[in-house]
């Protein structure tokens, strides 16, 4: 398998902080695959965020050792032109992304683009299909600063998603959205994620990182505690020592488990569970 990144102990402080915010972390991740974050608050999820893309160094100040490497470039050494058309990132806060000094949200969505030397047909092609994706349509002709959070959410995908980005980090992209809204972007990360595009996604939800994940990592205070597949990370022993949630169907299974009802498989997302239940044990009472 091919990897597309590549994180070699890395460990990084911020300037304004006496306390190291990750402390050697390493992992890959291939392409096409679908990589999860999970942990705590301050885990470090954000900050490992920023390195994956070149913040850090780049915009933030800090020590920094250790290496990451974007499809073979050192961020370090890459330019970060050249970076953006590798890796993109959906920010946690995405009214830190927006640019707030363009007129429309259609001249936000083009702010990328003009950077790169698109010509203006290409780009009005590209903002329309972006709109039409995640459903802002509606918006192109607003302020950015009259948009609601779910709004402003969806504008930072779509600026993110413009620039087509082979690797794609997402920072808890679907805090601001409602469960509807949620479903339908996660709809068009997994269209991405088929064709080929590689997706690393920080998420409180541990439901969604059971269904879509490939691999999961778990942070806590700025290390790396187990990196594995859904199953082997949620059905672990004491795999909430780490102060992670159990997904519901996880914890469903262990409960009917116990219970006596069931002997089979821990079941992870609904289609299991669903399975799990046509088969229950007292059913033959
Ligand atoms: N700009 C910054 N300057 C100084 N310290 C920072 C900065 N950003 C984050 N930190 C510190 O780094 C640590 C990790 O924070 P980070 O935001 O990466 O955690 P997180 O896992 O993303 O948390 P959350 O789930 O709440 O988003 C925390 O102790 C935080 O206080
Ligand atoms: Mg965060």
């Amino acid at each position: 398998m091919e990897k597309v990144l590549e994180v070699r102990n890395l460990s990084y402080r911020y300037n304004q902080s006496d306390k190291a915010s990750l402390t050697d972390v390493s992992f890959h991740v291939e392409k096409g695959e679908f990589f999860s974050i999970i942990g705590p608050s301050s885990a470090g999820k954000t900050t490992l965020c920023n390195a994956l893309v070149g913040l850090i160094p780049h915009f933030f100040v800090g020590a920094k050792t250790g290496q990451v490497l974007v499809q073979g470039m050192d961020v370090d050494e890459a330019d970060t032109g050249h970076l953006s058309t590798a890796v993109g990132l959906v920010f946690q806060n995405p009214f830190n992304q927006l640019s707030y000094t363009t007129e429309t949200v259609a001249e936000e969505l083009a702010y990328g683009l003009g950077n790169r030397g698109v010509s203006r047909e290409e780009m009005l092609v590209k903002i329309a299909d972006v709109a039409q994706k995640v459903h802002i349509e509606a918006l192109l002709e607003k302020n950015s600063l009259d948009l609601s959070g779910g709004q402003v959410q969806r504008v930072a995908f779509g600026s993110t998603y413009i620039l087509d980005p082979q690797i794609l980090i997402l920072d808890e992209c679907t805090a601001q959205l409602d469960p509807m809204g949620s479903d339908e972007l996660m709809q068009v990360v997994k269209k991405l994620n088929a064709q080929g595009i590689s997706v690393i996604m920080v998420d409180h939800s541990m439901e969604r990182v059971a269904e879509y994940a490939d691999r999961v990592m778990i942070m806590n205070e700025g290390r790396v505690c187990g990196i594995g597949t859904p199953r082997e990370i949620f059905t672990q022993e004491n795999a909430d020592r780490y102060q992670i949630e159990l997904p519901d169907f996880v914890k469903l299974s262990y409960a009917l488990k116990e219970k006596g009802y069931w002997k089979g498989e821990i079941a992870l997302t609904e289609s299991e569970a669903l399975k799990m239940v046509r088969e229950l044990e007292f059913y033959d009472c």
